[in-house]
C-alpha cells in the first residue's frame, strides 16, 4: 500500500532531499511519475517484445552491418503487432535502399529523386503483412493494399504511403523512379537480379545524364553487385526471426 511517507522517500531516492514538502507539490509528483511512465519507443520495445526490438533496432552481429529502423517506423510497425521476421525483412530491405539512394546521388547527381520517400517506403512497403502474415511464408498480395490503407489511416501521406501498394508494380506506366528504387531494394537485398527492372531505372539515368545505356549500366551493375555480396547475411540475420508476434 502506497503510504504518504514511503511516496515521500521514493520521491527523495529519485530526486534527491529538497527543502518543504515535496509530497503535497503536485507539479513535482506528476513529473516524477510522467518521468517513469514515459521513454523511447525502442526502450519500450526492447522491454515489452525482445524478439521485435532486435529484428527493428539492435546492433547487428558482424559481418552484417544494418541500420536500426527509422523512429517513427518503429513505432508504426509496434503499434500494428508487426512480427519479428516482418520488421527484420523491412529493416534489411530499408538499409539497402539506403545503400541504393547513397549510390545514385553519388554516381548519377542529376538524376533527381525524393530520397526520404525511398528511404520511409523501403522501410514500410510490407507493413500490410502485420495483416496478412501467411504472406511473410505464402506469396500473396492482399497485403499490398492493406498496406496502403493501413499508411493512410495513421496519417502518412500518399508521397511515403504509396509503396505498399506499389512495389510490385514498378513495370505499370505510372510507375516513379521512387516505386523502381524501392522495388530494386526489395529484390537486391537477397541478391536477385531483375534485368527488366534494372533496364527501366538505367533508361532514367541516361534520359537525365545523356550518359550512353551501357556506361550508366555498368555504374549500376558494380554497385548491385556490392549490395548483393552482402545477401548471405542478410537473408540470415532475417530467418533468425519468428514469423509469429511473440
Ligand atoms: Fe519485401
Amino acid at each position: 500500500m502506497l503510504s504518504v511517507m514511503n511516496l515521500r522517500g521514493w520521491l527523495i531516492v529519485e530526486l534527491g532531499p529538497r527543502d518543504g514538502n515535496v509530497v503535497l507539490d503536485p507539479e513535482t509528483i506528476v513529473a516524477w511519475f510522467w518521468s517513469l511512465a514515459t521513454m523511447p519507443i525502442e526502450e519500450a520495445a526492447s522491454i515489452v517484445n525482445p524478439a521485435f526490438h532486435q529484428a527493428a533496432a539492435a546492433p547487428t552481429d558482424p559481418p552484417v552491418h544494418l541500420r536500426p529502423l527509422p523512429d517513427e517506423v518503429i513505432q508504426l510497425l509496434f503499434e500494428v503487432g508487426a512480427p519479428p521476421r516482418l520488421a527484420a525483412h523491412l529493416r534489411a530491405v530499408h538499409d539497402v535502399a539506403r545503400q541504393l539512394i547513397e549510390g545514385f546521388v553519388t554516381t548519377w547527381p542529376q538524376l533527381s529523386f525524393d530520397a526520404d520517400a525511398v528511404s520511409y517506403g523501403a522501410a514500410t512497403h510490407d507493413i500490410g503483412k502485420a495483416l496478412y502474415p501467411n504472406e511473410l511464408t505464402s506469396p500473396g498480395d492482399q497485403h499490398e493494399s492493406a498496406g496502403y490503407s493501413l499508411l493512410l489511416q495513421k496519417g502518412v501521406p500518399e508521397r511515403r504511403a504509396r509503396f505498399a501498394r506499389t512495389h510490385a508494380e514498378w513495370d505499370e506506366e505510372g510507375a516513379t523512379t521512387e516505386d523502381q528504387l524501392v522495388a530494386l531494394a526489395d529484390k537486391i537485398w537477397k541478391g536477385r537480379r531483375e534485368e527488366d527492372l534494372e533496364q527501366l531505372l538505367v533508361q532514367r539515368i541516361v534520359t537525365a545524364t545523356g550518359y550512353e545505356p551501357w556506361k550508366a549500366f555498368i555504374h549500376l551493375d558494380e554497385l548491385l553487385n556490392r549490395i548483393a555480396a552482402q545477401a548471405e547475411g542478410r537473408l540470415q540475420f532475417q530467418a533468425r526471426f519468428a514469423v509469429s508476434t511473440r
